[in-house]
């Protein structure tokens, strides 16, 4: 058993200080845990900027958010849907003419538990396509933007990458021949982690003043089941949900809120709920398994990943 290097109660906002002069971008922040993050970094003052695919959810959200910390709270949102490669080349024109810095660029958006295969504007298997590819381009885009901020990029995860094929699915990224719910889920967020711990290294290589950090939000109660996944699946979340096996969304929203706030963490790591399952419980470093960091599936998923998605890393 780990010990917590921030104590028995793990890190909560509590040990956030003001955040004035801050930026922050998220994407997928009108609900869950992206809007519960949101939140607490606007609550000490930072500046979010959400990167949400639908305006009237967004303009709600914004609505909500000001409502509760104050009609002057700098919270606004750019339109962006990353099921869609010119949607995110947009926002992030946008963003790097308009917004000045990013200290943390969070990529928490995702789509999970989809009943039957989809397609993403770009053709790719949807999961594959939102969660992985669309924040692969996304992040590339804004790479030079972070490092003239000396920022960092939050990969927001899930234990749902052990729970899949444990490897990525090189022929056959489109699971036209096994598609499944849980298994495409589970392989677009292990290409989210390996992408992560591979741009780590890469960056390392280069010598460049950036920071990556990889987070799960446990299990928690969010609108992640939604009415696309299959009824079994739904059926057995809302059991699950109402039991302490799963825990809030502003609980779900720590690990994220730490790894694009506290100093000194170890890029190395996986940070989550440490707790049964390490589904609840006080956030710290998780334990991972080490298929995440096989360099060479990383290496080709990378290729891969720029082939499909039309960008060049310069280093
Ligand atoms: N909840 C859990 O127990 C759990 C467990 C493991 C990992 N996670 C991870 O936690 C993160 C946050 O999820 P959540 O649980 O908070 O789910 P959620 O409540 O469903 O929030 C997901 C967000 O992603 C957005 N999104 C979906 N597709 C998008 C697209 N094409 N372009 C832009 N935004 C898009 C959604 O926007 P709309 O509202 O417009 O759909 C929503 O804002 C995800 O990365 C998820 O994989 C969650």
């Amino acid at each position: 058993m780990n010990t917590n290097q921030f104590g028995k109660k793990g890190w909560t906002p509590e040990r956030l200080e003001n955040l004035s002069g801050k930026t922050y971008l998220i994407t997928g922040a009108n609900t869950g845990a992206g809007f519960e993050a949101t939140k607490i970094l606007l609550s000490k003052g930072a500046e979010v900027i959400m990167l949400n695919r639908n305006e009237t959810k967004s303009n709600k959200a914004i609505d909500d958010l000001k409502s509760q910390l104050g009609a002057n709270t700098k919270v606004s949102f750019i339109k962006m849907d990353l099921s869609s490669l010119s949607s995110v080349r947009n926002a992030s024109k946008t963003i790097n003419e308009k917004v000045s810095k990013i200290d943390a660029l969070i990529c928490n958006a995702a789509i999970a538990q989809v009943a039957k295969q989809t397609f993403t504007s770009d053709g790719f298997e949807s999961n594959l396509g939102v969660n992985h590819y669309g924040h692969f381009l996304l992040v590339n885009l804004l790479f030079e933007k972070v490092e003239q901020s000396s920022g960092r990029i939050v990969v927001v995860a899930s234990e749902g990458y052990k729970m899949g094929i444990k490897t990525i699915q090189f022929d056959d990224m489109n699971w036209d021949k096994n598609y499944h719910p849980n298994d495409t889920y589970c392989h677009s967020k292990l290409a989210q982690m390996m992408f992560a711990y591979e741009l780590q290294n890469r960056i390392k290589d280069a010598k460049k003043d950036v920071k990556v950090y990889v987070c799960h939000p446990g299990a928690s109660k969010t609108s992640l089941i939604r009415k696309d996944a299959p009824f079994v699946t739904r059926f057995m979340w809302t059991i699950m949900s109402s039991l302490p096996i799963v825990q809030s969304a502003e609980k779900g929203a720590y690990p994220e809120v730490m790894c694009a706030t506290e100093d000194n963490l170890n890029q190395q790591a996986y940070f989550g709920p440490t707790g049964r399952m390490q589904w609840t419980g006080p956030v710290g470093e998780c334990n991972m398994e080490p298929f995440v960091k096989d360099k060479t599936v990383a290496r080709k998923l990378w290729e891969v990943s720029e082939k499909e998605t039309d960008c060049k890393w310069n280093f």
